[in-house]
């Protein structure tokens, strides 16, 4: 079972968005599957986090620049991408290689992270783009907003 599950509460109906939010979870599920390996993964998966998050970040924004996404919800936005990065930093610097505490503490922060970023503040944005170009927002998708 993934620790954590990409699901239609992930959707965001921007498809290139919606792409790389599963792989973002299947990064996360390989250092979980990774077990009594975990410690050993960690520096590794946390510079693979790096290098996909501030790809992913920099398409969000220019998606939200191109549609003129209110300049308050982008500069929101932009500041929990700027303290998800931050904190990646945080626990590059301080992670123990081979300390599975430091595994958990890093995949707790994560899983909880990313869903609470993707369900909420990625979806808003999502909305309010596809209401802005026009597109068509997956239907009953955004229901609980
Ligand atoms: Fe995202
Ligand atoms: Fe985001």
């Amino acid at each position: 079972m993934a620790l954590i599950q990409w699901g239609v509460d992930c959707y965001t109906g921007l498809p290139e968005v919606d792409r790389q939010h599963e792989e973002l979870y299947a990064l996360v599920n390989r250092l979980d599957g990774a077990k009594a390996d975990r410690g050993a993964m960690l520096e590794r998966v946390l510079d693979d986090l790096g290098d996909y998050v501030r790809d992913h970040f920099a398409l969000e924004e220019k998606l939200m620049l191109d549609a003129g996404v209110d300049a308050a919800h982008q500069d929101e936005h932009l500041a929990a991408h700027a303290v998800f990065i931050e904190r990646l930093g945080e626990f590059r610097r301080h992670s123990v290689a081979g300390s599975e505490a430091a595994a958990d503490e890093v995949l707790a922060f994560l899983t909880g992270w990313l869903k609470q970023h993707i369900q909420w503040t990625d979806r808003k944005m999502a909305m309010e783009i596809h209401t802005r170009m026009g597109t068509e927002a997956p239907h009953n998708m955004f229901a609980h907003f």
